[in-house]
């Protein structure tokens, strides 16, 4: 399911460099244009479980699932429109993208939700290179469970080099015996546990099929957690994986500290492998997250073609760093979420069902979760007071701490944060991150410079724990 296109891009990109001719003239003529895409939410099917098992019924961008890989320039105007197909009403949400509030599509509060037949314009700039994700805000457990989801990808003016640029967009999916969804979306289990976790994991939207590699070449692969609530730990049996992007932000390039990857829902993780195996080997990715549970996602399967070089590419893997406003740690204004709720242990759940909020008796067992005490359900609506202000231009050192006995990865719109330190030790490698994965009882301190105004989300991307309770707004004004 991988287009190469990239393939002949980097190539091309490649031979140029070689070649000594400079690219810059017909990047800056493009980067100027206008660039105008359409996309359509509606009902449609796929096969996800593979080619010889039966179609499952799904909601699908463009008919496809996911939907279709938006390629990018960083810097370049953007607009793109959004139809909707389905019979309720949706949004389009870029996540991770630094934009203008009302672009954020979150309905109720930074947009009217769109109607059946109707559709929204949404027009940004992207500031940063990197790889984002595109879903729904609206009804979010169902409609990004039923298949709405798609990879963003801002490309750099200047790339790395590498022989190509691939994609793996994981969802996760509870299905039935004949392949469809299992049906209750929302159950109290489920919102008050680790959420909707499935049976059945897809890389681009099938089961996978092996990888195709060749020996001596060298990979760029976005990893996008595009799950539910699964979380990933991958490990590349035989590869040496290095971490260059976190979150569509770049770092430092090193290797993950245990060899594994570890994604929760809405995480990206950039990586360069090079493949080293020999021709016709196979090696496994396999997914080790849930003790005792262990699978192989999909298999590296190198053809026999001798290999493309004698040795690794030596070329640079740091990317390019994106515009992001330096926070000024001295005079930050320092804020704390405390999340609480869940199931403990002996089957109780945490008191949070009596307390103030939004929560909607009878939606998902009602509010299973909370943040400093009040529980916003459902997709994020107007009409609960911000948790906090901030002035525009301040510096935030946010302090999320985790009552729960459960995993949560805590997403922020419209900002990407610089996770400081965790459980009081101050983090070595500080990193730029949307979305934040909190183990049960970890405190993370992070910061980020106010600077785009407007009200914006803060919630679990789990998605059951959203809808329960899991969510807050803050005001930049
Ligand atoms: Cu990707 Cu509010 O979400
Ligand atoms: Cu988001
Ligand atoms: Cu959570």
């Amino acid at each position: 399911m991988d287009i190469d296109f990239s393939y002949f891009f980097t190539r091309r990109r490649l031979l140029q460099a070689a070649a000594g001719v400079a690219s810059t003239t017909l990047l800056t003529a493009r980067a100027s244009e206008l660039d105008e895409r359409e996309l359509k939410a509606a009902h449609g099917r796929a096969g996800l479980a593979g080619p010889d098992a039966p179609w499952t019924t799904v909601w699908a961008y463009d008919g496809t699932v996911p939907g279709p890989t938006l390629r990018v320039q960083q810097g370049r105007p953007l607009r793109i429109t959004v139809e909707n197909g389905l019979d309720e009403d949706t949004t389009t949400h870029w996540h991770g993208i630094r934009l203008p509030n009302a672009m954020d599509g979150v309905p109720g509060l930074t947009q009217k939700p769109i109607k059946p037949g109707e559709n929204f314009v949404y027009e940004f700039t992207p500031p940063d290179a990197g790889t984002f994700w595109y879903h729904p805000h609206a009804d979010s457990l169902v409609q990004l469970g039923r298949g709405l989801a798609g990879a963003l990808i801002v490309e750099e003016a200047e790339p790395i080099v590498v022989d190509r640029d691939l994609l793996w967009l994981l969802q996760d999916w509870r299905l039935t015996d004949d392949k469809q969804l299992a049906p209750r979306f929302g159950s109290a289990m489920d919102a008050a546990m680790s959420g909707r976790v499935g049976n059945v994991v897809t890389v681009n939207g099938t089961v996978p099929v092996d990888q195709l590699v060749k020996a001596g070449e060298r990979v760029r692969l976005r990893l996008v957690n595009a799950c539910l609530a699964r979380m990933v730990a991958l490990r590349f049996e035989g590869h040496r994986p290095v971490i260059v992007a976190i979150d569509g932000q770049p770092c430092d390039p090193h290797e993950p500290e245990d060899g594994r990857l570890m994604l929760a829902p809405a995480m990206r993780i950039d990586i360069v492998l090079d493949m080293q195996g020999d021709p016709g080997s196979r090696h496994a990715v396999t997914d080790d997250f849930y003790d005792g549970l262990a699978y192989t996602l999909t298999t590296l399967a190198y053809d026999s073609a001798s290999p493309l070089r004698a040795h690794p590419l030596d070329a640079p893997l740091g990317l390019p760093r994106n515009p992001l406003p330096q926070p000024d740690l001295a005079s930050a204004e320092r804020q704390e979420i405390v999340l609480q709720g869940g199931m403990m242990g002996g089957g109780k759940l945490a008191g949070v069902g009596g307390m103030m909020g939004m929560a909607t008796p009878g939606m998902n067992g009602g509010a299973a979760w909370a943040i400093n005490g009040m529980s916003m359900t459902g997709d994020g609506h107007a009409g609960m007071a911000p948790q906090f202000t901030l002035k525009r231009g301040t510096t935030c050192h946010l302090t999320m701490r985790n009552e729960t006995a459960w995993w949560h990865p805590m997403h922020v719109h419209g900002f990407s944060l610089l996770v400081l330190a965790r459980n009081g030790s101050p983090v070595p490698n500080r990193q730029w991150q949307d979305t934040v994965l909190l183990a049960p009882k970890d405190t993370i301190e992070c910061a980020f410079v106010a600077d785009n105004p407007g009200d914006w989300m803060l919630h679990c991307h789990v998605a059951d724990h959203q809808m329960a309770g899991l969510m807050t707004v803050f005001r930049v004004t």
